[in-house]
């Protein structure tokens, strides 16, 4: 499974920076984050609502533009070993500059010269979505919104939203949405993970995406999942995350296969995998153990992926 070809399109770059590498920033930094790690050297968290503090404490070692060129390196590094040869990942204006515009550009610049040394030395190539987050709230999402449209082009391709999706609704972040289709960026959010089948119909109804991060929760209502699978909506689902999570209790109780059953387009992600404990190997390993699938199973869920894929056409003839 290792060196199977992969497609991944839900990945948080914070969320994927290896744990002795927020470490190794904290001690040269002098900043005290010991309550984010476990005494394995993991990432220690009791729930989603913990999870979420711990992300954004470690988060708060990233401080320079030179922090997330090292960051995108470490984490294509190990996603490249895994045989991912394209990933999205999301990037937070709120945490890269705190959405100033110019900081933004910075940042940006050193991210997309790592991405470019990534794809000469491995091949694997990096696309953006820009994410705002839920529980900042409407304005702070609208400010990212406008550092996402003032950058959109070949490697900001995307805008999405993570974050605590039990905080207000979808439609109260329509602003931003309606700012990034305009500018031309590809829509995703962030719903039915933590939030029921309603957060579905309101992420497709009010923020008019393409494609769900998740959307597992769809299988909780019959005529959702009908709609999905008519409307060819691409749900980014991430089994490992869900389980690590507690959403599910076991792999086999995952709803992807019933989902994929019932013609809905599933797509596998890691989401934030030293979080979880996950990599994109150990996701295609613990799938095949639960369901039977083999590498023509895999095969056909990286061609979905590709097709999904929020690049240019030629970027996307490249992966297929
Ligand atoms: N940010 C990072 N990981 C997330 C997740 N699984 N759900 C929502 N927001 C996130
Ligand atoms: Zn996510």
């Amino acid at each position: 499974m290792k060196s199977l070809p992969k497609v991944e399109l839900h990945t948080h770059l914070e969320g994927a920076a290896p744990p002795a590498f927020i470490r190794g920033l904290a001690q040269e930094k002098g900043m005290d984050i010991s309550g984010v790690f476990a005494p394995d050297g993991g990432y220690a968290f009791k729930d989603f609502w913990h999870f979420l503090k711990v992300y954004e404490a470690a988060t708060s070692t990233l401080t320079t533009p030179e922090d997330y060129h090292r960051l995108t390196l470490a984490v294509l590094e190990e996603s490249a070993a895994h045989g991912v040869i394209y990933t999205e990942s999301f990037m937070s204006p709120d945490f890269c500059g705190g959405r100033d515009l110019s900081a933004w550009r910075e940042y940006l610049h050193a991210i997309q010269e790592a991405a470019a040394q990534a794809e000469a030395q491995m091949g694997i190539i990096l696309r953006a979505v820009v994410t705002c987050v839920r529980h900042f709230g409407p304005e702070k999402a609208r400010e990212t919104a406008l550092c996402a449209a003032e950058t959109a082009g070949d490697f900001i391709t995307g805008f999405g939203m993570g974050g605590d999706e039990q905080s207000g609704k979808q439609g109260d972040f329509a602003w931003a949405f309606d700012c990034a289709r305009e500018a031309g960026l590809r829509l995703t959010t962030h719903a039915g993970e933590w939030g029921g089948p309603q957060s579905i119909r309101d992420a497709l109804d009010d923020l008019r995406v393409e494609r769900i991060g998740h959307g597992v929760r769809a299988i909780e209502d019959d005529a959702l999942v009908d709609h999905l699978a008519e409307r060819e909506i691409v749900l980014e689902v991430c089994p490992g995350s869900n389980i690590a999570l507690g959403l599910y209790p076991d792999w086999q109780d995952h709803p992807i296969e019933r989902l994929r059953e019932r013609g809905v387009k599933v797509t596998i992600s890691t989401d934030d995998p030293p979080f979880f404990h996950t990599t994109m190997t150990r996701e295609y390993d613990r799938l095949a153990d639960a369901f039977g699938w083999n590498e023509d199973s895999f095969r056909d869920f990286n061609i979905v992926a590709a097709h999904a894929a929020f690049c240019d056409t030629e970027t996307r003839a490249r992966v297929l």
